[in-house]
């Protein structure tokens, strides 16, 4: 499914021309589409039913509670790494007994908090989290239930600041810790065992590390049974990669084929943490040219949205697919050359050379005043986005079939300092 399509001279999502959305709400402007966040989850529903996953969408791919409320009612749980994460499922009238916690340096009133609301579990990452949950657990006079999270050291093959699964990376823990931290539990009255946890790196786009964490989760699995051990969940977290370019991004069944079969052998529950798959696809960001300027050589298209919005592609080199929305269709392939197109340099208006959507990138001529789409902007764009300059984060619309609907206002420049103090 593709909810933004070219028709008539130019683009929609769903039922509605995006210029008539930018005209009436302005720019820059996110726009979301409602039917691929639900296709997208329904496609993980679907492909997982089998062994009757909890699906925990990963908050920090879009925390807008807009987003996580048709999520909560299309039957997601979620899965946050911090108390303001917590915070949000809770307003977005999140059950919070299936909502697991993740994160390397969960503080004691962010552990606390998790008790209070009575989560699924905390995926531990070190010992002194071990140890930092017990003691807040005790104090507080209940039983915290924990998963270990193992660094399985499987290659992803992802981005190195997105690879987690590795060796070397600051996440998780190895084998010979995740024995020696489950023998602890069993001697700590107020801690559980419920379950392992792994997570490999985002986005991943072959199913083989799947596999191999399968394979990984059965062994352990069995060796922490063998320890005297109940498992009863395993929670694979996310990961599952989408479609920047073209169509790359596998259809979750895919992924369900390698995890589903080693769920089954081991006999647990299964839960899983996505973000990306679910609302990567149904977001853009869409901008309006300011200026376009020829300087050493070069054609810049300089637009008003910015890196403050969008920080993928300054932080990542991440690709994503730009074009007019006033055109007839979006080329066969965004690689290389495009007829009746020159290679531009599309930037936003930062004082930072890192503030750029693409280098080199075919377009064909703009001017001033011309929108311009940058597509799979639905995860990690709004959540990571920032004031930087003193920018004003871009309004957030949730469009319906027919029907567009402001999930975040675009913010003012009151709100820009609405935080900060006078001096005395
Ligand atoms: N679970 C854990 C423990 C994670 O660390 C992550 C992502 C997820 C689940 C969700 O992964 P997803 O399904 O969305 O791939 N800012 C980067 C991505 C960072 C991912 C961090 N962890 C980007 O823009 O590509």
């Amino acid at each position: 499914m593709n909810p933004f399509q070219y028709r008539d001279g130019e683009l929609f999502c769903e039922e509605i021309p995006v210029s008539r959305i930018a005209r009436d709400f302005g720019t820059p402007c996110w726009i979301y589409s409602k039917a691929m966040l639900l296709h997208q989850l329904g496609q993980i529903q679907q492909a997982f039913a089998a062994v009757n996953p909890v699906i925990c969408f990963s908050v920090k791919a879009n925390s807008n509670l807009g987003i996580l409320k048709v999520m909560r009612d299309a039957g997601s749980s979620f899965d946050v790494v911090s108390g303001g994460e917590l915070y949000r499922v809770k307003k977005a009238g999140a059950d919070t007994a299936k909502v697991v916690f993740a994160g390397v340096g969960k503080t004691d009133a962010e552990i606390q908090l998790a008790l209070e609301n009575q989560i699924l579990m905390f995926d531990v990452e070190s010992e002194p989290e071990l140890d930092a949950i017990a003691a807040v657990a005790e104090k507080m006079g209940v039983i915290a239930p924990v998963a270990l999270r193992l660094n399985p050291d499987i290659d992803a093959k992802t981005h190195a600041k997105t690879t987690t699964g590795k060796k070397g990376n600051k996440f998780g823990m190895d084998i010979e810790r995740v024995f020696e931290l489950a023998d602890k539990v069993l001697k700590t009255p107020r801690l559980k065992l419920v379950g392992i946890h792994m997570h490999l790196g985002s986005p991943i786009l072959t199913t083989e590390p799947y596999e191999l964490a399968g394979q990984k989760a059965i062994e352990v699995t069995r060796d922490l049974r063998a320890r005297g051990h109940e498992i009863g969940w395993v929670n694979l977290g996310g990961g599952f990669g989408i479609s920047y370019r073209g169509s790359e991004g596998l259809p979750a069944s895919e992924y369900a084929k390698v995890i589903v079969p080693a769920v089954q052998e081991m006999g647990v529950q299964l839960a899983l943490e996505p973000g990306r798959f679910i609302t990567g696809n149904a977001g853009i960001l869409v901008s309006e040219v300011v200026y376009t300027k020829r300087e050493g050589g070069k054609l810049f298209v300089i637009q008003d949205a910015a890196m403050n919005d969008l920080m993928r592609p300054a932080m990542y080199d991440a690709f994503h697919k730009i074009w007019p929305v006033k055109a007839a269709a979006e080329p066969a392939n965004y690689e290389g050359k495009i007829e009746g197109c020159e290679a531009c340099d599309v930037v936003g208006p930062v004082c930072e050379s890192g503030d750029y959507f693409a280098k080199g990138r075919y377009l064909p001529p703009v001017q001033r005043g011309d929108l311009i789409s940058i597509f799979s902007a639905g995860a990690y764009g709004t959540s990571m986005s920032s004031n930087y300059n003193s920018r004003p984060r871009a309004v957030e619309l949730l469009v319906d079939q027919g029907h567009v609907q402001v999930v975040r206002r675009r913010e003012t420049y009151d709100d820009l300092i609405a935080a900060e103090m006078d001096v005395e």
